[in-house]
């Protein structure tokens, strides 16, 4: 931590601290690894205005998963429950054509995926892969819904989606609809 400006701080000792200071920070669920946790959420694209106190409820219903490189995180065709917002690593977004599987694009951190089933209650439209090790956070679909309407997200999420569905058609050679 370096001083960008002139300042002046006041400093406490350890011992003092600890006795002090720590047990009401835990006590408000400000552990380093949730602040992390909080600042990288709030660094998502979708939730770039978001408050921390709207971001902590959040925080506690994200579940945090690993996939090795190749290994499939959403299959196109499936029913899907859940929603992912994707921390490190990448992936790469498949659809079925007549011809084969198709590359749609590369997703990297910051980025989600699989929200379109969840919003038009329709089956998986791709098939979502690690391209390397990955790591995501996935939410169940009854809380990427509450979230959506807390944050009236469903907006913020549909010229995106929109974009995402017109690659499909043309990928496919489905008309629009
Ligand atoms: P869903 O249909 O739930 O599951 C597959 C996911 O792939 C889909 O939601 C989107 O999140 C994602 N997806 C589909 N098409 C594209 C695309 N063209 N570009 C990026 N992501 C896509």
């Amino acid at each position: 931590v370096r001083a960008l400006t002139r300042l002046e701080v006041l400093a406490l000792d350890g011992p003092t601290f600890a006795t002090l200071i720590a047990p009401r920070l835990r006590e408000h669920g400000f552990t380093r690894e949730r602040l992390e946790a909080r600042s990288e959420l709030g660094r998502m694209s979708l939730f770039r205005y978001c408050t921390s106190s709207e971001l902590d409820p959040i925080l506690d219903r994200l579940r945090a998963e690993e996939y090795a490189s190749g290994a499939a995180i959403v299959r196109q065709g499936e029913s899907g429950d859940r929603f992912y917002l994707l921390r490190r690593g990448r992936v790469g977004v498949y659809v079925a054509t007549a011809a084969g599987e198709q590359p749609l694009g590369a997703l990297g951190p910051g980025e989600y995926f699989g929200e379109m089933a969840l919003l038009h209650e329709r089956p998986r439209s791709a098939t979502v892969r690690a391209l390397v090790p990955t790591a995501v956070w996935s939410l169940s679909k009854a809380d990427f819904q509450a979230l959506i309407d807390q944050f009236h997200l469903r907006e913020a999420l549909s010229d995106e989606v929109a974009r995402r569905a017109e690659l499909q058609r043309r990928a496919t050679g489905q008309p629009a609809g």
